[in-house]
């Protein structure tokens, strides 16, 4: 897969982990902070170019979904786009979390890197994640931060989510990784 898709070409794909997904959160079922593995499937998608007047962008449409085990229904789900600008080296992630959270991640990378970071905060003036009414008072993310490193048919991400959350004084880092295998 080509040179059009930059850093995001070693993303394209059907991806599918074991049970080597690690979350760290506070449960408010169990009222503790749990770390629960999960196995994750997900699907990237690769489309472009779409233009914005000058800038032209390659993206990647994906779609994921982590279980903790048995479970028939997902504990998390992403839907968005990657998005690669060649002429800058803009990398982006762009995605919603069904909690009523959207995200625009940013960072720049080389055309052939291997290892990239985005990031994104509540008060960025690029990059920003908007949150619900109640997730702002209750349950805030300050700041998002994801490192990705692509392989050979495998890809692998370590991200940390600060919240700012009513049942700590400090806020709270909610970290997530995983590694994934290419299935198709
Ligand atoms: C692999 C990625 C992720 C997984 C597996 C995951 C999983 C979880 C879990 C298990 C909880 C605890 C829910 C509960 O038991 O009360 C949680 C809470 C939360 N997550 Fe995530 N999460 C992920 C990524 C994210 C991201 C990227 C964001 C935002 C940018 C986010 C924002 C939140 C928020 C705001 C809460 C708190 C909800 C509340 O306290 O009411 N999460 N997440």
């Amino acid at each position: 897969m080509s040179k059009e898709w930059g850093p995001l070409s070693g993303l394209i794909g059907e991806w599918e982990s074991d049970k080597g997904g690690l979350d760290t959160a506070f449960s408010h079922s169990k009222d503790e902070v749990l770390a629960s593995p999960y196995l994750e499937k997900c699907t990237m998608k690769p489309f472009g170019p779409v233009d914005n007047g000058k800038q032209s962008l390659f993206g990647l449409d994906y779609k994921s979904a982590m279980w903790r085990g048995d479970e028939e229904n997902p504990f998390h789900t992403e839907v968005g786009y990657w998005l690669w600008d060649a002429a800058t080296g803009e990398v982006m992630k762009g995605f919603v979390v069904p909690r009523g959270i959207t995200v625009l991640a940013g960072g720049t990378a080389d055309v052939n890197a291997t290892s990239f970071t985005l990031k994104a905060a509540l008060d960025d003036p690029q990059y920003r994640i908007g949150e619900n009414k109640y997730l702002a008072k209750n349950a805030s993310s300050l700041s998002y931060v994801i490192n990705i490193t692509t392989g050979a048919d495998t890809w692998s991400y370590d991200e940390v989510t600060m919240l700012r959350m009513n049942e700590f004084d400090e806020p709270f880092s909610h970290t997530d990784h995983n590694t994934l295998r290419r299935v198709g």
